[in-house]
């Protein structure tokens, strides 16, 4: 299989830059995929890195990690707090899962506390902004090492 890690995001993440800066500062998600470009640069590793503001989209993506992912980085937006169906897409997938937000989601509005894809990812990072993805990215290469 070619080592493929995919970083699915969701909802309104393709605003970032624009939305909500206070939160979610000035990068776009643009920038945060070249960052992720530069970091598996010189890697084994390729990057599919993919965006939707659509659950059925999201869960297609996933449904095609189980053949094509040696990992899955996801961000699934608002959809965090409300999708049993990526949740259960993420559990039929047997390679190492990683939840990013950039925003520490347990310090903002109470809805956003829980998470359903948290019962499923190895890790989650919040609050750490786009630094959170190339976090994630180490713990991948990291963990992947040692199996
Ligand atoms: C987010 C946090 C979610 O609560 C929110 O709905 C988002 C972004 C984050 O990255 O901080 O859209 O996942």
């Amino acid at each position: 299989m070619e080592k493929t890690i995919f970083i699915i995001n969701g909802p309104n993440l393709n605003l970032l830059g624009k939305r909500e800066k206070d939160i979610y500062g000035q990068q776009t998600l643009g920038d945060i995929e070249e960052l992720c470009k530069e970091k598996l640069k010189n890697s084994d590793f390729s990057l599919f890195f993919c965006q939707s503001n659509s659950e059925s989209e999201i869960i297609n993506w996933i449904q095609r990690g189980i053949n094509d992912a040696l990992a899955i980085i996801i961000n699934p937006a608002g959809f965090t707090h409300t999708s049993v169906a990526i949740l259960d897409a993420l559990k039929v997938f047997d390679g190492m899962v990683v939840e990013v937000h950039l925003s520490d989601i347990s310090k903002r509005e109470s809805f956003r506390h829980f998470s359903y894809v948290s019962e499923r990812a190895d890790k989650v990072i919040k609050g750490k902004g786009p630094d959170g993805y190339i976090e994630a990215l180490d713990f991948i290469s990291e963990n992947l090492l040692k199996s």
